[in-house]
């Protein structure tokens, strides 16, 4: 609309030159041409903004968690006009209660408590699509953990929650336990994806190879019970299995993941306090990473059951823990540098633990997403 002005000022200017007639002519019919381009894009505007004739499609992901489960509904243009469909979240719903894996002694309530999320995945999808709308659950490293703890008990949970979802009007495309390696990959995929880094235009890519600097981020997930880091790594890989290669918008990326399990931020706590019960003389302990005046008991035959802390039972002669906030900055950070082992290193480079790690490339992205959900 800011044209209109422009054009008034083309005119005036060539009124006030009748010598150059021929390009005054000109300007006059690209005037009226780039007036009848505005009048084309404004109609393009107003008959792309009517909500045409709807053909939406529904999906559902419920993300299992080691501390809780979140449900989401997506959509997205049934027709994808080359390549632009979107796909967009329409409703998240957190379940009431804790992670599918805290039902591991009530294995058959682990599939009922999904049940008010789908009633309200039920009302957000139209009845009609029901039938036709895909759900998946995908459990992360709470579940691995249950499974490493009691397999049985895992299994049983998975069933109980294949049947709630089967049960369910939407058309049930499995609950299984995802493997770090595709937890590591779906977070670096979703990071790049909101950042916009896989489809970039013709000039922005020029500009990146001109810097040489990386196209994709890295990303780093802190999860309740495992933290991944992934990104984009061009040198050959000292450990396959930590490797990966996928193709996205027609790009082939050669990627490093690592997801480390225990390393969530639960159980890193409970790592921590594990390696502190190594020297605690009685049921107290101080404890500088807790702020003054926090107070907490641990029931200690709870304690080792976890994979996280079993190598570190230790016989006590006490049954509780009483923690106690001291909130010591210094003393926290070396507290916790003793569940990074930094020795041992079987390959050129490691982060920690024994664990490859090739040379770090481009920017971060952090994704905290268990931590601000459980604030
Ligand atoms: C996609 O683009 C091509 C040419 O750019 C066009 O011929 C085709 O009709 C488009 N398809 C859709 C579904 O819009
Ligand atoms: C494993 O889980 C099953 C089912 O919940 C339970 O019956 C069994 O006692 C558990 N086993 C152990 C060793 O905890
Ligand atoms: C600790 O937990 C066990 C079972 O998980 C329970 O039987 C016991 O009563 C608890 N002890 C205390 C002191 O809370
Ligand atoms: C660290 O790792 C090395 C090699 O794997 C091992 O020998 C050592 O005991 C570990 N240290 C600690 C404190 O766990």
């Amino acid at each position: 609309m800011k044209d209109y002005p422009k054009q008034k000022n083309v005119k005036d200017i060539t009124g006030t030159k009748p010598k150059m007639s021929s390009t005054r002519t000109i300007l006059l019919i690209l005037g009226f041409l780039s007036t009848l381009a505005v009048i084309a894009l404004i109609a393009v505007a107003v008959t792309q903004n009517q909500p045409l004739p709807k053909n939406i499609k529904y999906g559902i992901v419920l993300d299992a968690g080691s501390s809780h489960t979140n449900l989401y509904v997506y959509e997205w243009p049934a027709e994808k006009e080359n390549d632009t469909g979107v796909v967009k979240q329409v409703e998240v719903c957190k379940v009431e209660g804790p992670g599918i894996s805290g039902y591991s002694h009530a294995t058959e309530k682990a599939g009922p408590s999904l049940a008010q999320c789908l009633q309200q995945a039920e009302e957000v999808i139209p009845s009609a699509q029901h039938k036709e709308t895909p759900v998946y659950l995908g459990a992360t490293a709470g579940m691995r953990l249950l499974r490493l703890q009691n397999e049985s008990a895992a299994d049983k949970v998975l069933s109980s929650v294949g049947n709630t979802l089967r049960s369910a009007p939407f058309n049930f495309q499995g609950a299984r336990i995802i493997s770090g390696q595709e937890e590591g990959a779906y977070g670096w995929i979703t990071i790049n994806y909101l950042l916009g880094n896989f489809k970039q235009s013709g000039w922005k890519k020029l500009l990146l190879s001109l810097k040489s600097s990386s196209e994709t981020s890295g990303a780093l997930d802190l999860g309740g019970a495992s933290t991944q880091i992934t990104f984009v790594s061009k040198v050959s890989s000292e450990s396959p299995e930590n490797q990966l290669y996928f193709r996205l918008y027609g790009k082939d990326y050669q990627v490093y993941t690592h997801s480390f399990l225990c390393y969530g931020k639960d159980q890193a706590l409970q790592k921590k306090l594990a390696m502190d019960l190594q020297t605690v003389e009685n049921s107290d302990l101080p404890d500088p990473c807790f702020h003054k005046g926090y107070e907490r008991t641990i029931n200690i035959s709870d304690f080792f059951k976890s994979p996280c802390t079993s190598d570190m039972k230790k016989q006590l002669p006490f049954s509780q823990l009483y923690i106690k906030g001291e909130g010591d900055y210094q003393k926290c950070r070396e507290n916790i540098q003793k569940l990074f082992n930094k020795s041992g290193c079987p390959y050129s480079r490691c982060s920690f633990n024994g664990i490859y790690l090739p040379p770090l490339q481009g920017d971060f992205g952090v994704s905290l997403h268990s931590f601000f959900n459980s604030l």
